[in-house]
């Protein structure tokens, strides 16, 4: 049995995700923050030292923080938190589980992007910045690893329902968003679920460094 880790799972895309690689016969670790504590370089590697024969072959680097300010308001622990999660933390756990998927010669890692990593909108410099520099990783990690039978790619959802998008848009500004969409309508957490399914599933066998956006057609526009 396959065997994945998915970080960020307890709600929102992390939970479909976990769920949609369940309901495909795969072993889904989806440990809680006090387990994994992503902000934490100490955490991850004290989960990973704890798990040396862990058979991990699929990594999901799902969790992310988005804390919206203004350019100049950017505040220097929130620019250190989010490059901490969004983009230290994936690398940390693809160094600690890429080993293994080495020596299974068969991996994949699916690194959760955003939009804004391509395009931005005010008050997203920081929370862009470290989506952008995900792609960045999974484009580097990809050509590293290819040989080893370990494909690596990005994921950039659009606007979702989640927690995440109603924190930071009023009811108003979520309808102005979905009819900007061409879908006319937010993006569901099963339907990127479903992408990441088959990325890291043995269908995938020829996609890896690539940054696939699945927006409704939003940055069609
Ligand atoms: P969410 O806020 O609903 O869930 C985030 C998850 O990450 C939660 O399970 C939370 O506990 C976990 N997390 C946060 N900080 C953590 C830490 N320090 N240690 C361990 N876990 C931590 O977010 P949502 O909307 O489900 O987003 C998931 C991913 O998708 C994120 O990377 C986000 O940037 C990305 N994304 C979301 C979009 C959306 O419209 N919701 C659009 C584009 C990208």
């Amino acid at each position: 049995m396959r065997k994945a880790l998915v970080t960020g799972a307890s709600r929102g895309i992390g939970a479909a995700i976990a769920e949609a690689l369940a309901g495909r016969g795969i072993e889904v670790l989806r440990p809680p923050r006090q387990e994994l504590n992503l902000a934490d370089a100490g955490s991850i590697q004290a989960y990973l030292e704890a798990r040396p024969e862990h058979g991990i072959g699929i990594l999901v680097n799902n969790a992310g923080i988005n804390v919206i300010s203004p350019l100049e308001g950017v505040r220097r622990d929130d620019w250190q938190a989010m490059l901490q999660v969004n983009l230290s933390a994936p690398m940390q756990l693809i160094q600690g589980l890429v080993p293994a998927m080495k020596a299974a010669g068969w991996g994949r890692v699916i690194n959760i992007s955003s939009l804004f990593s391509l395009v931005t909108r005010e008050g997203r410099s920081a929370y862009a910045v470290t989506k952008a520099g995900l792609n960045s990783l999974t484009r580097s990690a990809a050509l590293e690893l290819a040989p080893h039978g370990i494909l690596v790619n990005a994921v950039c959802p659009g606007y979702i329902e989640t927690d995440m998008t109603r924190l930071n848009n009023p009811p108003e500004v979520l309808a102005e968003i979905a009819r900007a969409i061409p879908m006319r309508r937010l993006g569901r957490p099963e339907e990127i679920a479903r992408l990441v399914a088959f990325l890291c599933s043995d269908d995938n066998t020829y996609i890896t460094g690539q940054s696939l956006v699945i927006d409704g057609g939003f940055t069609c526009v």
